[in-house]
């Protein structure tokens, strides 16, 4: 698979975008009148990378917590299936997601999160399809805007695979083809009992 955004590329962005989060935070009255830690909630799973690499790379105050969301299919709308164990009332939050598609799963977070009325919440993507993500989902801090392909890698998955590749790239029609005949032919010399 040919790399869309390369490891280097990823690790010198994400050292900025740490920048840019330092920078915002330490301009904010309450940071810098309280040091309150910034509760920094992950995606799972396809930001784990991206959380891990960019939160180390950050000199605020942090907390780490995660939420799990399930994207059944694209017909169904998705839905939260466990929310952060930190009490997000009057918390500062930076929401860390993998991918900006339709905006379907941010506006979903979005709205939960609203309910525990947190004293602010950030958001901050790795990925954007500016093409498609609608107006009305704000994300304040942005990686890379990519073209509207599917991507893997780095976090992300096709099928549950290629999370652990360090850089992204495009899933391509030969991919897609080339594991469906790997499939086929597994399926046909694989028997249980
Ligand atoms: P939406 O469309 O709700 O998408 O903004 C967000 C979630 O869908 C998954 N997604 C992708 N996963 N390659 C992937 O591996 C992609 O190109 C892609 N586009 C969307 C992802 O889980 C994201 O959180
Ligand atoms: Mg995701």
């Amino acid at each position: 698979m040919e790399a869309l955004i390369s490891e280097q590329s990823l690790q010198t962005r994400i050292g900025d975008m740490a920048w840019e989060i330092d920078r915002y935070y330490k301009r904010q009255e309450w940071y810098r009148n309280t040091q309150e830690p910034v509760v920094v909630i992950g995606v799972l799973t396809g930001a784990i990378f991206f959380m891990a690499d960019l939160v180390r790379k950050l000199s605020i105050h942090t907390k780490l917590d995660y939420l799990r969301i399930s994207n059944w299919s694209y017909s169904m709308s998705p839905k939260i299936s466990s929310l952060p164990f930190t009490k997000l009332c009057n918390a500062h939050i930076l929401l860390i997601e993998d991918i900006l598609d339709t905006g379907e799963t941010l506006r979903k977070i979005h709205r939960e999160l609203y309910w525990e009325k947190p004293s602010s919440m950030k958001t901050c993507v790795l990925l954007r399809k500016p093409d498609k993500a609608p107006a009305d989902i704000v994300v304040d801090f942005v990686g890379f805007d990519i073209p509207d392909e599917f991507v893997v890698g780095y976090g992300l998955d096709h099928k549950g695979r290629y999370r652990e590749m360090p850089y992204v790239a495009v899933w391509s029609e030969e991919d897609e083809q080339r594991t469906s005949k790997n499939e086929v032919d597994r399926d046909k010399s694989f028997h249980c009992g």
